[in-house]
């Protein structure tokens, strides 16, 4: 019972300092454009926010003027389903070259996007989309409040509304013999954040978007609830006959974030585990909702960098980092991972842990040949030590301590 009555003391604090927040100010509208056309300049990365008013642009481009060929901006979406974990999907847009994203192995263009489907019955598929070389291929981005809208050429859109609460991803397109149509949906179900401060913490100061060095994160959908329709067509390219698979679900888990750097990817991290989980008290489905969102990276040097955050039927209980410390020092966030399950404990106080294990599941998708990939799987948990929480995950480990 003592982790309950802690919780409500949290719960109040939060309450007020969020009392403060005024909704009249609002970062202007801006649109940004992008053609496909490698860049070769000194570009500038946006590292710090100014947290001055509320309505600031969450997932607005943060490489300035745009992406050269060694730096990348991402915006990355998923949706799984609480009832069958099997059935998920994936979108991320990349601005981004091969030179700075290694996995996306066969692109030269600046402009892309992963679709990975996975469905009930296990089976998958997983599509990388390039613009077209030669010059072919945009993207546009709209930020008015914290929301975003944007299209890419490839068939691929985002809209959501104005305060960033409502998404909706749409993919349309063909790949050799599939095509693929259909819509994500999220809505969200805790408050936006960046990596150690929430969205709505007005204090005035300049804070930091790196989670660890030279890797910007805002995460404006830690938890959503998710709902998807997705059509694949395959083709039998021998018979010319078709058949088709469908993804559809209702009342799924959802997740929406944006990450950065002014560097390729292989120089900031050697490893990373990020994923989010939603939790409800075991046996009741109906009973509060406990959403984790983490992660955990090791730079290059071995230093270890920690998010967490907790937030408890759609209030934030819990953000807080741990930056560059040794592994034998870690207090906030231990992370495991083991050959088919990953183990994560946070410390919400003194003696008061969040403990969850996540099976390796449903394989989503691989980046990189034994290097990153992602599952989805059914998670069990402990709260203090009485509640015990079951409830579903996705989340993506990436080793490339070999690369
Ligand atoms: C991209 O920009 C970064 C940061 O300014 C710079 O260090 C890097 O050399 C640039 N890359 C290219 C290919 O110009
Ligand atoms: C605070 O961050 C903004 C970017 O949002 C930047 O323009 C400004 O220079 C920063 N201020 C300080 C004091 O670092
Ligand atoms: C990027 O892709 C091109 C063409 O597919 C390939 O020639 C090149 O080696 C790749 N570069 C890297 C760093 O993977
Ligand atoms: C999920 O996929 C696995 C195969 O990877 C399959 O054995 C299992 O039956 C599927 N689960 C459901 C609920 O259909
Ligand atoms: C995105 O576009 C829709 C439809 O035009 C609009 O209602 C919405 O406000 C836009 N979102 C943002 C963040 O501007
Ligand atoms: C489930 O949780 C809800 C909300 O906390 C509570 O009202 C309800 O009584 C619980 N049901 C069971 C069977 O424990
Ligand atoms: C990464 O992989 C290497 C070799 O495959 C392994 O030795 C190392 O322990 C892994 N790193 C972590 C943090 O698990």
């Amino acid at each position: 019972m003592c982790a309950t009555m802690k919780l409500l003391t949290l719960l109040g604090t939060f309450a007020l300092v969020s009392a403060f927040g005024s909704p009249l100010n609002t970062e202007p509208r801006r649109d940004y454009g992008y053609i496909n056309e490698l860049f070769q300049k000194p570009i500038d990365a946006e590292w710090e926010a100014a947290l001055t008013y509320p309505n600031v642009a969450l997932d607005k481009p943060r490489l300035i003027p745009r992406p050269n060929v060694t730096s990348f901006d991402m915006w990355y979406f998923d949706g799984v389903n609480r009832a069958n974990i099997n059935e998920s999907v994936t979108v991320t847009f990349y601005l981004a070259t091969n030179a700075s994203i290694p996995f996306r192995s066969d692109s030269t263009t600046s402009i892309s996007l992963d679709l990975a489907l996975t469905f009930a019955d296990g089976t998958q598929n997983f599509f990388q989309i390039n613009s077209a070389i030669g010059g072919y291929g945009w993207a546009m981005i709209h930020t008015m409040g914290p929301g975003s809208n944007s299209t890419f050429t490839l068939g691929a859109k985002w809209a959501s509304n104005w305060d960033g609460t409502e998404y909706v991803v749409n993919v349309e397109g063909a790949e050799r013999e599939h095509r693929f149509e259909g819509e994500l949906k999220l809505s969200s179900a805790a408050p936006a954040r960046y990596p150690c401060h929430l969205a709505s913490d007005l204090t005035g100061r300049n804070i930091s978007l790196e989670v660890m060095p030279k890797l910007g994160w805002t995460n404006i959908l830690p938890d959503a609830r998710a709902s998807a329709k997705f059509t694949l067509t395959n083709l039998d390219l021998d018979t010319q006959e078709s058949s088709e698979q469908t993804i559809a679900f209702e009342n799924g888990i959802g997740f929406h974030d944006q990450l950065w750097s002014d560097r390729p990817f292989p120089l900031i991290a050697q490893y990373w585990s990020r994923g989010h989980v939603r939790l409800s008290p075991f046996g009741n489905d109906t009973g509060a909702m406990w959403s984790l969102v983490w992660f955990h990276g090791i730079d290059r040097r071995g230093k270890v960098h920690n998010s967490a955050y907790i937030s408890a039927s759609g209030t934030s209980i819990l953000l807080d980092c741990e930056k560059d410390v040794v592994k034998e020092k870690v207090e906030l966030l231990e992370f495991q991972e083991m050959d088919k399950c990953v183990r994560i404990k946070v410390k919400l106080q003194e003696e008061d842990y969040l403990e969850i294990d996540i099976p390796k599941e449903n394989f989503v998708q691989e980046l990189t040949a034994n290097h990153y990939e992602r599952w989805s799987g059914m998670a069990q948990g402990t709260l203090g030590e009485e509640v015990e929480l079951k409830g579903a995950a996705m989340f993506e480990i990436m080793n490339m301590s070999k690369l």
